[in-house]
């Protein structure tokens, strides 16, 4: 199928889960606030690839992070709140992301990849 519907409601917040998505492997984030705020206060010119926290969210859903999960380098899979950004780290060659799933240092050439979604309902999530 094209497209999938995954209901967010059950994710604590802080937690994530991982779903497939055209058999690709996706993060879904739930995010605190102080991950939100820090997100938003970092400036673009610190930036690889810079993309505003609002370009990678929806407005109104600003806690849920819904991102491709693999590293922009060469594809593995970053491991959650690790890394020096509170992000994500990937162990294959050291690239950190940040709570924005923002590449901020090591080998990735980008931001990890945010699939086109939206909300259907306030839990209700349509990816594809
Ligand atoms: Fe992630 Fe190389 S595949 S840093």
């Amino acid at each position: 199928l094209a497209s999938i519907e995954f209901d967010v409601g059950a994710i604590p917040e802080g937690q994530s889960v991982t779903i497939t998505w055209r058999g690709l492997p996706v993060f879904v984030r739930h995010r605190t606030g102080a991950e939100i705020e820090e997100a938003k206060a970092v400036p673009l010119s610190e930036l690889k690839d810079p993309e505003t926290d609002e370009a990678r969210t929806k407005e109104g859903h600003e806690e849920w992070l819904i991102m491709i999960a693999n590293c922009t380098h060469l594809g593995c899979i970053p491991v959650g709140e690790s890394g020096d950004f509170d992000g994500w780290f990937c162990p294959c060659h050291g690239s950190h992301y940040d709570s924005a799933g923002r590449i901020r240092r090591g080998p990735a050439p980008k931001n990890l990849v945010v699939p086109p979604y939206e909300f259907v309902s306030d839990t209700l999530v349509q990816i594809g």
